[in-house]
């Protein structure tokens, strides 16, 4: 359904191009939940907005590569074919929900305008539709919710909102950009049994963006493992979980908090940070905080290698 191929974001930053998405491929089949794991600056969410072109006109982004969906090429799409898939077949969902929802306009209104820009549906039945659709992503009293403000909700509630606005027109994929991760756990977890109920019943592709390896445990049936604006792993969860190739991979595992970890005690954070783009002159990147790192991961960049079954890495040392 969705094929990223050999996609590169630059931007121009103090004069200087910079590429913080460098030659990302990897691709989502229709029903199917992956989720796109990596610290905060892999570049995730540019990979996410630039499936639909959502970057803002002034970071003059520059992109290549090819970004497939049903086999048409997005990224030669023009803007007004782009328009119509916008939320009509794919939709995104954003970390803070007030990014996507205007302040000044009623709940109610801002559903009904999806619908009334995507389908040819009479003024009764939209109405219906976004009564219905609030109520199924589990807002309660939804006849009041519709003539109320963004700001009058919670957090979570808001995250609600989002959902049900996306998922409106019956999207064939759902982009979801850290959709949880302002939220407390409780929410968290509401939030996430309601995404995949719905998921079943709508039969969305989901791509899941997430520095969170528990939110991929329980969502995601593959995962691609971003590091600097490449794709470092890619597998099934279960083959991610039971023998994580990557050493990027292995640590993120070992900084997860344990359950049965003693209060107090030291979490095993990586060390160091992800390298801005453009820092990193040759090699992999990952090298400056790699235990495993030799002369070579210094010197080359390593392929993505197939350790067979759809499990990729890319390293010259993988556990
Ligand atoms: N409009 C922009 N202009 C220049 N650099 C940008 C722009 N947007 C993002 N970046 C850079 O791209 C990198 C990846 O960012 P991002 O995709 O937000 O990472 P993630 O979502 O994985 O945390 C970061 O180094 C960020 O500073
Ligand atoms: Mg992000």
């Amino acid at each position: 359904m969705l094929e990223i191929d050999k996609l590169k974001i630059e931007f121009l930053s103090h004069g200087r191009r910079v590429a913080p998405v460098d030659g990302v491929s990897f691709s989502l089949g229709s029903d199917e939940t992956v989720g796109l794991l990596g610290e905060s600056g892999c570049g995730k969410s540019v990979t996410a907005l630039s499936i639909l072109r959502l970057f803002p006109m002034a970071s003059q982004a520059r992109l290549s590569g090819a970004i497939r969906f049903d086999g048409r090429d997005l990224l030669q799409a023009e803007d007004e074919a782009l328009r119509g898939i916008r939320g009509k077949e794919i939709a995104m969902i954003f970390q803070e929900p007030m990014t996507s929802l205007n302040p000044l306009h009623r709940i109610g209104e801002q559903l009904a305008e999806m619908l009334r820009i995507h389908t040819g549906l009479a003024r009764q039945e939209i109405d219906a539709r976004v009564l219905a659709m609030l109520e199924r992503v589990g807002l309660a009293r939804a006849a009041q919710l519709v003539d109320e403000y963004p700001h009058s909700l919670s957090g979570g509630m808001r995250q609600r909102v989002m959902i049900a606005m996306a998922l409106l027109c019956k999207p064939k994929l759902l982009i979801c950009d850290e959709p949880t991760t302002a939220l407390d756990v409780t929410i968290q977890a509401q939030i996430l049994d309601l995404m995949r109920d719905l998921k079943r019943e709508q039969q969305t592709s989901i791509l899941l963006i997430t520095h969170d390896l528990g939110v991929v445990a329980e969502m995601c049936e593959r995962v691609v493992v971003m590091y600097a604006g490449q794709v470092v792993e890619q597998s099934s969860v279960e083959d991610l979980f039971d023998r994580p190739a990557h050493p990027y991979t292995h640590a993120l595992m070992r900084a997860r908090p344990a359950l049965d970890a003693t209060p107090g005690a030291p979490l095993n954070a990586i060390p160091g940070s992800v390298p801005l783009p453009g820092t990193v002159k040759s090699g992999c990147r990952f090298t400056a905080r790699c235990a495993r790192a030799q002369d070579i991961c210094r010197q080359e960049m390593p392929p993505l290698e197939d350790l067979g079954d759809g499990h990729h890495v890319r390293c010259w040392y993988p556990h």
